[in-house]
């Protein structure tokens, strides 16, 4: 349940409970701040972060701070009680569905951010509550648009982070996304922290689509922000409970790492090329089982297909399109998908027929040819017919005043 901390529900939007300052009818003041702190059952965290908050906060410095919670626990009954003796405004946003996870309640508070500046921090203290300051600070110094909380520079380290396991995983998933994406994370030394902030003025719409787990990635990816600075922290142990990441937001990242990069539509057709190319794989293995079993080798080839088909599917739908799905069930989506992918093949013997009769090709450059376009016609066709939304999404519907 969402929690009145300052004034009555807004009448069209129950979930949230806007104080008048956090308004952004109201207007920014200029420096102003919404910390954004994504929460999940963290009960025993939130007083002593509020706590610290109103020591580190300067009172010259207007801050609001937003939880955007999904907990299944007393959480924003908790976040209530402690924002009582704040001396700056608290807001709760609960989220009856929990969409996109940590990403996906970062991107809700964005949206409703009307400051100058927005600092996205974790609620177990493992984020220094006295460099949210300091942070800003250093934006407005040295005019960055972005400014990064680092434990991979001097004066950082990453104390808090438990095990050797942890380590290296973190360390292997930041080689991995400066690899990926060297030119967006230029002077991002901790692409994986989750502690930043940015000015609320380079948040594209195109960010606001609530994908990643990884927000600084897709936030810096997505957004280009021109100037970045970083500030070294120390990454603290937990306070109190327990981690919320498993093994499963391991493969999110990858699926995330792999969405971002394919944003393109050249990228994208490449990587349905080549997943098209892998899926010769299952195809040939599925062809010389049914052959093994007796089966006759035409039959064998069109039931072989779907084996390849379904692979495709898969990885299309994990890796390529992962944004997109939505707007379809799944199994519309494969019927669609299965449809347009034998379609391929029925379209490519009259195709080449066309090139050789018509245009006096050879047969081989003919295939060849065929192929081309059915694979472009085919891209252009799946993506259209089975990931194009239906309507135009109303991301970045929020307009500042
Ligand atoms: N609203 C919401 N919804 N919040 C969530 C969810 C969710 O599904 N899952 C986690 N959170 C909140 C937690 O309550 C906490 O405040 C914050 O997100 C970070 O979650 P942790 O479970 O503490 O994550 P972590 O410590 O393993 O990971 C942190 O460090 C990583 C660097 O090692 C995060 O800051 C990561 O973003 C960061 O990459
Ligand atoms: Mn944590």
């Amino acid at each position: 349940m969402s929690e009145d901390v300052w004034s009555p529900p807004a009448p069209n939007d129950p979930e949230l409970v806007i104080p008048a300052e956090l308004d952004p009818a109201a207007g920014a003041a200029p420096g102003s701040v919404t910390l954004i702190v994504p929460t999940f059952n963290e009960a025993g965290n939130v007083p002593e972060l509020l706590r610290r908050l109103g020591e580190a906060l300067p009172a010259h410095l207007p801050c609001e701070v937003l939880f955007v919670d999904d907990s299944t626990d007393d959480t924003p009954a908790v976040i209530e009680k402690a924002a009582a003796n704040c001396p700056f405004p608290v807001a709760v946003l609960h989220r009856a569905d929990a969409e996109g996870g940590l990403g996906g309640a970062v991107v809700e508070g964005v949206q409703r951010a009307a400051t100058d500046w927005i600092v996205v921090m974790d609620a177990d203290l493992q984020h220094p509550p006295h460099l949210v300051p300091e942070l800003v600070g250093e934006g407005i110094r040295t005019g960055a648009d972005l400014v990064v909380a680092s434990r991979y520079i001097s004066g950082g380290s990453r104390a808090g982070l438990a095990g050797g396991y942890r380590i290296a995983v973190s360390r292997g998933a930041t080689w991995l996304a400066k690899g990926l994406f060297p030119r967006a994370l230029r002077g991002i030394s901790d692409p994986m922290s989750g502690f930043f902030a940015m000015r609320r003025s380079v948040v594209t719409a195109d960010a606001l689509r609530p994908l990643g787990y990884k927000i600084l990635l897709e936030l810096a990816v997505r957004c280009r922000p021109a100037e970045v600075a970083e500030v070294p922290f120390v990454f603290q142990d937990r306070y109190s409970g327990e981690s919320k990441s498993t093994a499963r937001e391991g493969l999110r990242f990858l699926a995330h790492l792999a969405a971002l990069r394919s944003a393109h539509p050249l990228a994208r057709m490449a990587g349905f090329g080549l997943i098209g190319l892998s899926g010769f794989v299952p195809n040939l293995a599925a062809l010389w089982l049914l052959m093994g079993a007796g089966m006759h080798y035409l039959p064998a080839e069109i039931v072989a297909n779907q084996a390849g088909v379904l692979w495709n599917f898969v990885l299309i739908e994990v890796l390529l399109f992962r944004d997109r799905r939505r707007h379809r069930h799944w199994a519309d989506r494969i019927g669609r998908f299965a449809l347009l992918a034998n379609a391929d093949l029925v379209l490519r013997i009259p195709l080449i027929a066309v090139f050789v009769a018509q245009f006096g090709m050879a047969v081989l450059p003919a295939t060849a040819l065929a192929l081309v376009t059915t694979f472009v016609l085919r891209f252009a066709a799946t993506e259209a017919l089975v990931y194009l939304p239906r309507k135009p999404r109303t991301a970045g519907r929020h307009t500042r005043s």
